[in-house]
């Protein structure tokens, strides 16, 4: 079903969990294996942290409890996403190579006793590793209950940044290969600031904390090279892997509101199938929105085909100051808004709730509570529906709308000295696809110079770090009669940091019709009022336009009279600029108008008054209608179909009740 050269094949939507048998007794496992198939799980992550388990001493293996826990799963019918167990470290390799662990910005180490204390450049750890998950892959590469490999686990969550020596070689070795020669990495760098010039590759170092602000063009290569080095990590034990086995690799992906290590566009095609771990976010303004986004970020890394959501929970998670259980019909409402936005897996972290351990208050698809439970029925609910939704695996998500995320930008904005810290890059992406998501449009996530010919509305919030050529793609997109809105302090740096000259947003520059002179940012909880009666915040700039309209100005503020929304008429399209953060009603206002023109429309109508989400998956003999109802009253939808939870049929219009989820089989493709 997956596009890859080993597709993942699964019957339908995979429903499922990480398992950790090894922290109960065997006795407990025919219980847990009679409860899955009670709940319908047929996909088991087992073996993530497995590493002390199965080699208690260096070249020593002991697979018999793994090889008992795959046989009862198998017996079962339950087919397993084996980890290769390397995702930490056991305490004897830390004890014979201390220098595996990883260090932090300042020098200090961290030490063995939580999980991920490894060096990702570490020779030692790689090696040790690689072996491990080769001697899994020797064992159980063709068994027949192995249906995907899932390679460490969420690589980077931990210790993406090391700044030990040994990965200051290799950041050595990352940066001669990528400039050749150290002329050309001053200059990139600007090291004629502050005295910064290197003589000898031996001089340069990771950034680690200096008296003053660091480099930037340093801290950005840094981002990049820390990405590519756990790639490179990832690769060595999908290599062994894929050498000794035909079951497709993956690892589990964090596409989240707060991690943000990995460019995950570099590192997409060398999975067989995407996978994501997601968790709503309590500290959000709005989870669900985040949750939306992250699902059709990770569907982009998916090139628009299908993915597997690997872990989410079923209620509260462990780290967050304030872990909040999920409302009533939440679980259903999250993983089905994944299955909407293009996953064929919904699984969760994790089956039982753990009794000791960082983790035990974190919730599980088995409370300690047991069975009796109102999160229980919802596994067990969520299970039956999932096999109701067999037919909907394959079919593919559609958009008329793109919005372009780049985790370079992510990095490049967040840098050391800057106009605001008020706000990051995310809260500006966050801004504008809220806007889209509250208006109910479908949008693909792409990467900066992506192909943008099937889109009708293009949205780039914050694109900080953008290449000429990455601005082309846009601004000939546009020329051909498309409709895009550039916002705020894009365009402002080239891909090594360096200020693009002549007037802010750079590249966009002439397209946009503007020539921004000054950034003038806002005081934080201090709104600006617009010509057109909108409320802004955070942001304002000292422009003028050269061949755009001025939409709206701003009244007052540090930029008082200027153009704070434009339009151009570029070509056969048109080029909106955003020169701050309107409020959400403001910007959704904004973004409506923009659609309208461009002619995007939402999946269908909908007549209710809560928030609620519409995603249409389009399969090849029909298209499935996804209705989520976050708010409490009824939602009546129009369409047409057979609606697949209840098997009723829809002549006109669907009525979704308050917080139910609904799915219309619509029978003719539309
Ligand atoms: C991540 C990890 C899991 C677990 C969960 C808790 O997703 O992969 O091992 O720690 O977080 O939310």
């Amino acid at each position: 079903m997956f596009g890859s050269a080993r597709p993942f094949e699964h019957d339908g939507i995979a429903f499922g969990c990480d398992y950790n048998p090894e922290q109960w007794a065997p006795d407990v496992w025919d219980e847990d294996i009679a409860l899955m198939i009670e709940a319908g799980v047929d996909l088991v992550a087992i073996n993530i942290f497995g590493w002390a388990h199965l080699e208690p001493r260096e070249g020593e293996y002991d697979f018999q409890a793994l090889d008992d826990i795959i046989g009862r799963l198998d017996a079962a019918g339950i087919r397993v996403n084996l980890g290769t167990g390397t995702a930490s470290p056991p305490a004897w390799l830390v004890r014979a190579h201390p220098e595996i662990l990883p260090m932090a910005e300042d020098g200090t180490r961290r030490y063995f006793g939580g999980r991920q204390s490894w060096c990702p450049s570490s020779p030692v750890f790689r090696e040790a590793a690689v072996r491990l998950a080769a001697a899994v892959a020797d064992r159980y590469g063709d068994h027949p209950a192995v249906a995907l490999w899932h390679v460490s686990n969420e690589i980077g969550c931990h210790n993406a940044l090391c700044y030990c020596d040994e990965s200051a070689a290799s950041f050595r070795r990352w940066l001669r290969e990528k400039y050749g020669d150290l002329d050309a990495l001053n200059r990139a760098w600007g090291t004629a600031f502050w005295s910064q010039a290197y003589s000898a590759w031996d001089e340069i170092g990771t950034p680690r904390l200096t008296p003053a602000t660091r480099n930037p063009g340093q801290m950005l290569d840094f981002h990049r090279f820390s990405s590519d080095e756990l790639l490179s990590y990832y690769r060595a034990e999908a290599d062994a892997l894929r050498s000794r086995s035909a079951v497709p690799v993956t690892t589990n992906f964090m596409v989240t509101a707060h991690i943000d290590d990995m460019d995950y566009w570099s590192w997409a095609d060398d999975m067989d199938v995407v996978a994501n771990d997601h968790y709503l976010d309590g500290r959000l303004d709005d989870p669900e929105a985040e949750l939306a986004f992250a699902a059709d970020l990770t569907r982009g890394l998916a090139s628009g085909g299908p993915w597997i959501l690997m872990e989410h929970s079923t209620g509260a998670v462990n780290w967050q100051p304030l872990n909040k259980p999920k409302s009533a019909g939440g679980i259903l409402r999250n993983s089905l808004t994944h299955v909407a936005r293009g996953a064929d897996g919904v699984c969760f972290f994790q089956w039982r709730a753990s009794v000791q351990g960082s983790e035990k208050f974190h919730s599980a698809m088995l409370p300690h509570a047991g069975t009796d439970t109102a999160v229980w029925r919802e596994v067990v609910q969520l299970g039956d529906v999932i096999e109701r939704l067999g037919e909907v695996a394959g079919s593919r998500v559609d958009a008329q709308t793109a919005l372009i995320f780049s985790w370079e930008s992510w990095w490049a904005t967040q840098n050391e000295s800057r106009p605001s810290s008020a706000f990051g890059y995310l809260e500006q992406v966050h801004a504008a696809y809220s806007a889209l998501h509250a208006l109910g449009l479908t949008v693909d996530i792409v990467a900066p110079g992506a192909d943008l010919s099937r889109y009708r509305l293009v949205i780039v919030p914050g694109l900080h770090l953008v290449r000429a050529e990455e601005a082309a793609v846009l601004t000939d997109w546009i020329a051909a009669g498309g409709t895009g809105l550039v916002t705020f302090f894009s365009g402002t740096v080239d891909e090594h940091d360096r200020v693009w000259t002549g007037g802010y947003t750079g590249p966009f520059r002439e397209a946009l019709g503007i020539h921004v002179e000054e950034f003038a940012p806002v005081e934080p909880g201090v709104p600006v009022q617009l010509s057109n009666g909108a409320t802004a915040h955070l942001w304002s700039e000292r422009s003028r336009v050269t061949t755009a309209d001025v939409e709206a100005s701003f009244v007052d503020g540090p930029s008082a009279g200027r153009p704070a929304v434009t339009r151009n008429t570029w070509g056969r399209g048109a080029a909106w600029y955003l020169a701050t953060l309107p409020a959400a009603a403001d910007y959704r206002a904004l973004v409506a108008r923009l659609a309208r023109d461009a002619g995007v429309r939402a999946p269908a109508v909908a007549h209710g008054d809560g928030a609620f989400e519409l995603v249409r998956r389009r399969g090849t003999d029909a298209s499935y209608l996804f209705i989520v109802n976050h708010g409490s009253e009824p939602l009546l939808v129009e369409c047409a179909g057979t609606e697949l939870i209840t098997g009723a049929s829809v002549a006109a219009c669907a009525e979704v009740p308050g917080g139910a989820v609904r799915i219309i089989r619509e029978e003719a493709a539309r």
